[in-house]
Protein backbone atom coordinates (compact mmCIF):
# COMPACT_ATOMS: atom_id res chain seq x y z
CA UNK A 1 0.00 0.00 0.00
CA UNK A 2 1.29 3.45 -0.88
CA UNK A 3 0.58 6.45 2.07
CA UNK A 4 -0.27 8.91 -0.36
CA UNK A 5 -1.47 11.35 3.02
CA UNK A 6 -0.90 11.31 6.49
CA UNK A 7 -1.89 14.04 8.88
CA UNK A 8 -2.60 14.68 12.46
CA UNK A 9 -6.19 14.94 13.26
CA UNK A 10 -6.24 15.55 17.25
CA UNK A 11 -5.18 14.54 20.91
CA UNK A 12 -7.37 14.08 23.54
CA UNK A 13 -7.84 12.03 26.53
CA UNK A 14 -11.79 11.10 26.19
CA UNK A 15 -12.54 8.40 23.51
CA UNK A 16 -15.97 9.96 23.23
CA UNK A 17 -14.26 12.93 22.11
CA UNK A 18 -12.16 11.07 18.96
CA UNK A 19 -12.94 11.44 15.62
CA UNK A 20 -16.89 10.50 14.72
CA UNK A 21 -16.37 8.85 11.30
CA UNK A 22 -16.76 5.46 10.72
CA UNK A 23 -13.53 4.66 9.32
CA UNK A 24 -10.97 1.58 10.79
CA UNK A 25 -8.08 2.44 13.06
CA UNK A 26 -5.53 0.32 13.90
CA UNK A 27 -3.74 1.28 17.51
CA UNK A 28 -0.54 1.29 18.61
CA UNK A 29 0.12 0.14 22.42
CA UNK A 30 3.03 -1.33 24.31
CA UNK A 31 6.01 -0.53 27.14
CA UNK A 32 7.10 2.88 26.97
CA UNK A 33 9.88 3.57 24.70
CA UNK A 34 9.20 0.44 22.78
CA UNK A 35 8.95 2.87 19.76
CA UNK A 36 5.52 3.48 19.22
CA UNK A 37 5.19 6.61 17.62
CA UNK A 38 8.61 5.80 15.87
CA UNK A 39 6.83 2.98 13.83
CA UNK A 40 4.31 5.52 12.93
CA UNK A 41 6.59 7.74 11.05
CA UNK A 42 8.68 5.01 9.65
CA UNK A 43 4.91 3.41 7.96
CA UNK A 44 3.71 6.90 6.95
CA UNK A 45 7.85 8.01 6.19
CA UNK A 46 7.15 11.28 7.99
CA UNK A 47 9.94 11.96 10.03
CA UNK A 48 8.24 13.72 13.35
CA UNK A 49 4.40 13.24 12.45
CA UNK A 50 4.26 11.64 15.93
CA UNK A 51 6.22 12.64 18.37
CA UNK A 52 9.60 10.48 20.01
CA UNK A 53 11.80 10.68 22.69
CA UNK A 54 14.72 8.63 24.18
CA UNK A 55 13.18 9.26 27.24
CA UNK A 56 10.19 6.92 28.37
CA UNK A 57 6.75 8.74 28.53
CA UNK A 58 6.85 10.76 25.61
CA UNK A 59 3.59 10.20 24.47
CA UNK A 60 0.67 11.15 26.59
CA UNK A 61 -2.91 11.74 25.08
CA UNK A 62 -4.61 9.59 22.41
CA UNK A 63 -3.71 10.56 19.20
CA UNK A 64 -4.97 10.19 15.91
CA UNK A 65 -3.53 10.10 12.54
CA UNK A 66 -5.13 9.85 9.08
CA UNK A 67 -3.75 8.07 6.43
CA UNK A 68 -4.68 8.60 2.81
CA UNK A 69 -8.28 9.71 3.69
CA UNK A 70 -9.64 6.80 4.75
CA UNK A 71 -7.99 4.54 7.98
CA UNK A 72 -6.29 5.99 11.11
CA UNK A 73 -3.54 4.79 13.07
CA UNK A 74 -3.56 5.98 16.74
CA UNK A 75 -0.63 6.08 18.62
CA UNK A 76 -1.13 5.70 22.46
CA UNK A 77 0.96 6.31 25.32
CA UNK A 78 3.03 3.56 26.82
CA UNK A 79 2.56 1.58 29.81
CA UNK A 80 5.10 0.03 32.67
CA UNK A 81 6.07 3.44 32.88
CA UNK A 82 7.50 3.87 36.76
CA UNK A 83 8.08 7.45 36.91
CA UNK A 84 4.43 8.20 36.67
CA UNK A 85 2.74 8.58 39.62
CA UNK A 86 -0.15 6.36 41.27
CA UNK A 87 -2.75 9.26 40.22
CA UNK A 88 -1.99 9.64 36.47
CA UNK A 89 -1.26 6.07 36.12
CA UNK A 90 -4.67 5.59 37.22
CA UNK A 91 -6.53 7.89 34.57
CA UNK A 92 -3.84 6.76 32.09
CA UNK A 93 -5.67 3.10 32.91
CA UNK A 94 -8.82 4.36 32.89
CA UNK A 95 -8.89 6.61 29.46
CA UNK A 96 -6.38 3.88 27.73
CA UNK A 97 -8.88 0.86 29.09
CA UNK A 98 -12.05 3.11 27.71
CA UNK A 99 -10.90 3.88 24.51
CA UNK A 100 -10.08 -0.40 23.73
CA UNK A 101 -13.31 -1.14 25.23
CA UNK A 102 -15.52 1.80 23.65
CA UNK A 103 -13.92 2.16 20.50
CA UNK A 104 -16.27 1.01 18.05
CA UNK A 105 -13.85 1.88 14.91
CA UNK A 106 -10.69 -0.02 16.16
CA UNK A 107 -10.09 -3.36 14.33
CA UNK A 108 -6.74 -4.06 15.12
CA UNK A 109 -4.18 -3.42 18.11
CA UNK A 110 -0.91 -4.16 17.47
CA UNK A 111 1.49 -4.82 20.78
CA UNK A 112 4.92 -3.90 20.33
CA UNK A 113 7.39 -5.31 22.28
CA UNK A 114 11.47 -5.42 22.21
CA UNK A 115 12.69 -7.80 20.08
CA UNK A 116 15.39 -8.03 22.85
CA UNK A 117 13.83 -8.14 25.65
CA UNK A 118 12.58 -11.22 27.48
CA UNK A 119 8.32 -12.00 27.98
CA UNK A 120 7.37 -9.41 30.77
CA UNK A 121 3.93 -9.73 32.39
CA UNK A 122 2.95 -6.48 31.86
CA UNK A 123 2.51 -7.42 27.65
CA UNK A 124 1.36 -10.88 28.36
CA UNK A 125 -1.40 -9.32 30.50
CA UNK A 126 -2.59 -7.15 28.66
CA UNK A 127 -2.85 -9.34 25.65
CA UNK A 128 -4.63 -11.70 27.27
CA UNK A 129 -6.66 -8.82 28.50
CA UNK A 130 -7.32 -8.18 24.59
CA UNK A 131 -8.26 -11.33 24.18
CA UNK A 132 -11.33 -11.27 27.21
CA UNK A 133 -12.14 -8.47 25.62
CA UNK A 134 -12.55 -9.71 22.03
CA UNK A 135 -10.28 -7.29 20.67
CA UNK A 136 -8.15 -8.84 17.60
CA UNK A 137 -3.91 -7.60 18.13
CA UNK A 138 -1.12 -8.61 16.91
CA UNK A 139 2.53 -8.57 18.31
CA UNK A 140 4.90 -6.36 16.67
CA UNK A 141 8.13 -7.01 17.38
CA UNK A 142 10.46 -4.17 17.51
CA UNK A 143 13.91 -2.34 16.98
CA UNK A 144 14.82 -5.72 15.22
CA UNK A 145 17.74 -3.73 13.71
CA UNK A 146 19.42 -4.38 17.55
CA UNK A 147 20.11 -7.96 16.85
CA UNK A 148 21.32 -10.13 14.25
CA UNK A 149 20.07 -12.07 12.15
CA UNK A 150 20.02 -15.66 13.55
CA UNK A 151 19.38 -13.65 17.06
CA UNK A 152 16.15 -12.40 15.69
CA UNK A 153 14.54 -16.14 15.07
CA UNK A 154 15.58 -17.24 18.32
CA UNK A 155 14.31 -14.70 20.26
CA UNK A 156 11.14 -14.67 18.35
CA UNK A 157 10.77 -18.47 18.26
CA UNK A 158 11.11 -18.41 22.35
CA UNK A 159 8.87 -15.44 22.85
CA UNK A 160 6.23 -16.93 21.01
CA UNK A 161 6.74 -20.49 23.01
CA UNK A 162 6.50 -18.65 26.29
CA UNK A 163 2.78 -17.80 24.88
CA UNK A 164 2.13 -21.30 23.57
CA UNK A 165 3.43 -22.23 27.08
CA UNK A 166 1.04 -20.19 28.90
CA UNK A 167 -1.50 -22.70 27.59
CA UNK A 168 -2.47 -19.87 24.43
CA UNK A 169 -4.25 -22.18 21.72
CA UNK A 170 -2.60 -20.51 19.11
CA UNK A 171 -0.10 -17.99 18.80
CA UNK A 172 -0.86 -14.28 17.48
CA UNK A 173 -0.05 -13.49 14.05
CA UNK A 174 3.18 -11.09 14.50
CA UNK A 175 5.41 -9.09 12.80
CA UNK A 176 9.63 -7.70 13.14
CA UNK A 177 10.39 -4.63 12.51
CA UNK A 178 13.21 -1.63 12.59
CA UNK A 179 12.04 1.57 12.26
CA UNK A 180 15.58 2.44 11.88
CA UNK A 181 15.87 0.11 8.69
CA UNK A 182 12.57 0.11 8.06
CA UNK A 183 12.44 -4.19 8.36
CA UNK A 184 8.83 -5.09 8.37
CA UNK A 185 7.22 -1.98 6.98
CA UNK A 186 5.50 -3.61 3.66
CA UNK A 187 4.29 -6.68 5.42
CA UNK A 188 2.96 -4.59 7.63
CA UNK A 189 1.42 -2.07 5.71
CA UNK A 190 -0.30 -5.17 3.22
CA UNK A 191 -1.90 -6.46 6.96
CA UNK A 192 -3.40 -3.34 6.96
CA UNK A 193 -4.23 -2.78 3.26
CA UNK A 194 -5.95 -6.49 3.90
CA UNK A 195 -7.59 -6.26 6.53
CA UNK A 196 -8.92 -2.35 5.33
CA UNK A 197 -10.02 -4.22 2.02
CA UNK A 198 -11.79 -7.32 4.26
P1 LIG B 1 6.36 6.53 24.72
O1 LIG B 1 5.61 7.50 23.87
O2 LIG B 1 7.19 7.19 25.74
O3 LIG B 1 5.50 5.45 25.30
O4 LIG B 1 7.47 5.77 23.77
P2 LIG B 1 7.30 5.13 22.33
O5 LIG B 1 6.93 3.70 22.46
O6 LIG B 1 6.42 5.96 21.46
O7 LIG B 1 8.80 5.16 21.78
P3 LIG B 1 9.48 6.19 20.75
O8 LIG B 1 8.98 5.94 19.38
O9 LIG B 1 9.39 7.56 21.28
O10 LIG B 1 10.99 5.65 20.77
C1 LIG B 1 11.73 5.52 21.97
C2 LIG B 1 13.21 5.46 21.66
O11 LIG B 1 13.52 4.26 20.94
C3 LIG B 1 13.71 6.59 20.77
O12 LIG B 1 14.99 6.95 21.21
C4 LIG B 1 13.77 5.99 19.39
O13 LIG B 1 14.73 6.59 18.55
C5 LIG B 1 14.16 4.55 19.72
N1 LIG B 1 13.66 3.62 18.68
C6 LIG B 1 12.39 3.46 18.31
N2 LIG B 1 12.27 2.52 17.35
C7 LIG B 1 13.52 2.07 17.11
C8 LIG B 1 14.08 1.08 16.21
O14 LIG B 1 13.39 0.41 15.43
N3 LIG B 1 15.43 0.88 16.28
C9 LIG B 1 16.23 1.57 17.14
N4 LIG B 1 17.53 1.29 17.12
N5 LIG B 1 15.76 2.51 17.98
C10 LIG B 1 14.42 2.75 17.97
MG1 LIG C 1 5.23 7.55 21.93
Amino acid sequence: MKIKSADFVMSNSNVLKCPNEPLPEYAFIGRSNVGKSSLINMLTERKSLAKTSGRPGKTQLINHFKINNNWFLVDLPGYGYARVSKKSKNTFQKYITDYFRKRKQLVNAFVLVDIRHEPQKIDTEFMSWLGLEGIPFSIIFTKADKLKPSEKETKVAAYLDHLLQEAWEEAPVYFITSSSSYEGREELLQYIDSINKA
